[in-house]
């Protein structure tokens, strides 16, 4: 059952043909079903006249299926989901939009070893309105002690926690439920960047418990670029005052005065990108059909494969947590024979496709984030490539 839906999947991702790509967590690719949305789109967006009736109910029926496959996919309510531009936008859209008083406390994972979009926008914040940062120390797999985040939870000043649900540099999943009880717990606000983790690891917004969420189309969703998903909890919708307001987000009621729409227009300025709400309504689609645990038992099967193999090999160090419960697919690795930037050029050379990131102090590995459609054949001649180079390096 399953070898017939990845024989159909492997023909869905023509890139499967040319490359080996195990770079889905940098960006991952279109299905030729999500391009042949974006096209039918084009198509019907000029044959019908773009500002026509006709396409207007298109595009918002457009629009609300798409929030309705965001809701299956993460288990919360259609209304909470706005579409931005990026993971990076939705976490501005927080950083800027909390009435902010001075010496408040922002507590946030590792600081310099987060993801710098859900850090830059942290640091900013906190310069321009005067407010703290305390930062959780971590251990060299990125996870944090939970009690050290307890007892900062409890200073009187703190007001927001922020956390990436699966760490960009080697896969750990955060404890994210535990964070969001000791969240409500303390009465404070909890944003995520799941950035690394939807479409990949199971979320689940109502048992995780956070006011806020922001992750992009383009990673393990396999969605297009230049869309990106927010998610405001309908209990924390009056909390965030957007920066910016337009005839999409806000109107002029009875007494002459603006105001903002309700969530989820309240994020919406302006018109979206609709081809990529197109490719990506169809891509959660391609998603929600394979369904979240055949991902993850193909995903756990692959990087565990991956991970067994490279163990093998003689100079070659694995980073990141061996718990399969507590990683997603991404797999990291290095060689204290060759720069991690070297070895991912040379196997770029030879057709396979991962990337290059940093773990704490600096260090540079080679990150691979195999995806469904990659399979154990694809594995095992990764593995005779990197052997081959060691060899001769
Ligand atoms: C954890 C994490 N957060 C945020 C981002 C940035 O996403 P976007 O380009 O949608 O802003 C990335 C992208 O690599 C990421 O891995």
């Amino acid at each position: 059952m399953l070898d017939d839906i990845k024989q159909k999947i492997i023909k869905d991702f023509p890139i499967t043909m040319r490359k080996i790509y195990l770079n889905n967590g940098s960006i991952a690719p279109l299905s030729l079903s999500s391009i042949k949305s974006i096209t039918d789109f084009l198509i019907k967006y000029s044959e019908q006249g773009p500002d026509s009736d006709d396409l207007s109910k298109y595009m918002e029926k457009l629009m609300e299926e798409t929030r309705l496959r965001i809701k299956h996919l993460i288990n919360c309510n259609a209304i909470e989901v706005s579409f931005t531009q990026s993971t990076t936008q939705g976490l501005n859209l927080v950083a800027n939009g909390i009435d902010w008083k001075k010496g408040d406390i922002i507590i946030l994972r590792g600081g310099r070893h987060e993801h710098y979009a859900n850090y830059f926008p942290w640091l900013y914040v906190a310069k321009r309105k005067k407010l703290k940062i305390k930062v959780l120390k971590i251990d060299p797999n990125g996870f944090f002690d939970i009690n050290e985040l307890e007892k900062l939870a409890k200073l009187k000043k703190s007001k927001l926690i922020i956390l990436s649900h699966v760490l960009y540099n080697n896969g750990s999943i955060m404890p994210v439920e535990e964070v969001g009880k000791i969240a409500r717990e303390n009465n404070l606000l909890y944003c995520i960047d799941s950035a690394q983790s939807v479409g990949s690891i199971n979320v689940d917004i109502k048992r995780i418990g956070c006011d806020f969420m922001a992750f992009p189309s383009f990673k393990w969703i396999c969605g297009p670029l230049g869309i990106g998903i927010f998610f405001c909890s309908e209990k924390s919708k009056d909390i965030l005052i957007p920066d910016s307001i337009g005839g999409e987000s806000g109107q002029i009621i009875s007494d002459d005065s603006l105001v903002h729409n309700d969530i989820p227009q309240k994020f919406e300025t302006g018109f979206r990108n609709y081809p990529a709400l197109a490719g990506l309504e169809s891509s959660l689609r391609y998603i929600l059909r394979i369904g979240m645990h055949k991902i993850i038992s193909i995903n756990s099967k692959t990087s565990s494969i991956l991970r067994n193999e490279l163990v093998k090999i003689d100079g070659i160090d694995i980073h990141g947590i061996n718990d399969e419960n507590l990683r997603n697919s991404i797999v990291s690795f290095s060689s204290p024979k060759i720069e991690s930037n070297l070895l991912k050029v040379k196997l770029e050379k030879e057709g396979i496709i991962m990337a290059e990131r940093d773990l704490l102090n600096g260090k540079k590995i080679v990150r691979a984030s195999p995806h469904f459609f990659n399979n154990e054949e694809e594995i095992m001649k990764t593995i005779r490539v990197i052997k081959n180079i060691l060899e001769h390096t």
